[in-house]
């Protein structure tokens, strides 16, 4: 890898290590325009926050941001004339770990296609390998075409992909279609809380082993708490937030299960199906069905679905049910050797 050289920070043009003191609000706004049509509302009040850390930070003789960004958020800036132009942020992924994610990868747009962003890259790259870190792992839209090139030719290869799915706010309206060979053979039921461990398994065969090394499928998104099991039975009771299961096993095995969640009191209702590899084909369309007549009779919202980007036959039964891509996030990775060092 090339050798890097930053200015000192007095003289703070070209690569500077990010310093929430000086950089944080400067920060905050590169994100903030660059990331406009993208940021949802968590993110925009994450950046309200940043702004807010910023301003508070001299107050607070630099306290927070020093301590707080120099241990657990790191990062590099460009500077031209003394106003920050490219961002990048980097932080360990759990305490212990050797993997590091990268995010906020930001350029102005008046000043990109100068290389400023595979200079901060590749600074951040040989940071995380001073610090013994073993892969940098990031996520980025699969349309975004000249980020992939960028990570891409700094070594990056793809990982997995995870998809949210929208269906528009329209009346749902099945008509009944001739079940696909094999699909029609297994039946489904409604599944119960005793059935957590099945559904578990199943997310976990569901998912291939490189969606797995990027994301564990968690447990406790399946195991019935009894605050869970409370909240699901006064929703269902009240009507605001209704939650319907179903499963299809063959030979003892839970082949697919999906979920349905009528958010009667909310904006947008939501659907999630796994469906094990290796099930009868068409299989993925039953479940998305048996879910969207569920959701017939709740009020016409928009229906939400989290799904495997990599799984071509769910994502084909999606579309062919009338759902669109919102976003589609390509996870990436890159292996540090000791020349990055
Ligand atoms: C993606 C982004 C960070 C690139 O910044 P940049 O400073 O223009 O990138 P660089 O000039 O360092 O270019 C790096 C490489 O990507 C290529 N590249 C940059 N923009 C490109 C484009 N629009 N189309 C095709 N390739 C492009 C460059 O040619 C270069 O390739 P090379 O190393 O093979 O010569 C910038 O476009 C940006 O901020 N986009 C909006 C925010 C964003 O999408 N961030 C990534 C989120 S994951």
């Amino acid at each position: 890898m090339t050798a890097i050289t930053w200015s000192r920070a007095e003289s703070e043009e070209g690569l500077v290590p990010f310093d929430g003191r000086r950089h944080l609000r400067q920060v905050a706004e590169l994100i903030g325009a660059v990331f406009a049509d993208e940021l949802d509302t968590s993110g925009r009040s994450a950046l309200q926050e940043m702004e807010v850390v910023s301003r508070l930070s001299p107050l607070l003789g630099g306290l927070l941001s020093s301590t707080f960004f120099s241990e657990f958020v790191l990062g590099y800036v460009w500077v031209d004339n003394g106003s920050v132009v490219g961002n990048v942020t980097f932080q360990r992924t759990e305490m212990s770990g050797t993997r590091w994610r990268i995010s906020n990868v930001a350029v102005a747009a008046e000043q990109r296609q100068h290389g400023i962003a595979k200079a901060l890259m590749q600074a951040t790259l040989r940071e995380i390998a001073v610090r013994g870190g073993s892969w940098a792992v990031l996520q980025v839209r699969v349309d975004n075409s000249a980020a992939r090139h960028l990570y891409q030719s700094l070594g990056f290869a793809d990982v997995c992909q995870d998809g949210i799915w929208q269906r528009p706010p329209l009346p749902i309206t099945l008509l009944p279609e001739p079940p696909a060979d094999g699909a029609a053979e297994v039946s489904l039921r409604r599944l119960r809380g005793r059935d957590w461990q099945d559904r578990l398994e199943l997310a976990r065969a569901a998912r291939s082993q490189l969606a797995y090394w990027a994301e564990p499928v968690d447990a406790s998104n399946y195991q019935p708490g009894l605050g869970k099991l409370i909240g699901e039975a006064l929703g269902n009771l009240t009507g605001f937030h209704q939650v319907a299961r179903w499963g299809g096993w063959h030979n003892g095995q839970l082949l697919g299960a999906v979920e349905a969640v009528a958010a009667n009191a909310g904006n947008q209702h939501q659907l999630r199906f796994d469906v094990r590899p290796g099930a009868p084909a068409g299989f993925a369309k039953v479940l998305i069905r048996q879910g969207l007549r569920f959701l017939a009779s709740a009020p016409i919202r928009p229906i939400v679905a989290e799904h495997s980007g990599d799984d071509s036959e769910g994502v084909a039964a999606l579309q062919a049910c009338g759902f669109r891509p919102l976003r589609i996030l390509l996870t990436m990775r890159r292996l540090m050797t000791p020349a990055d060092v």
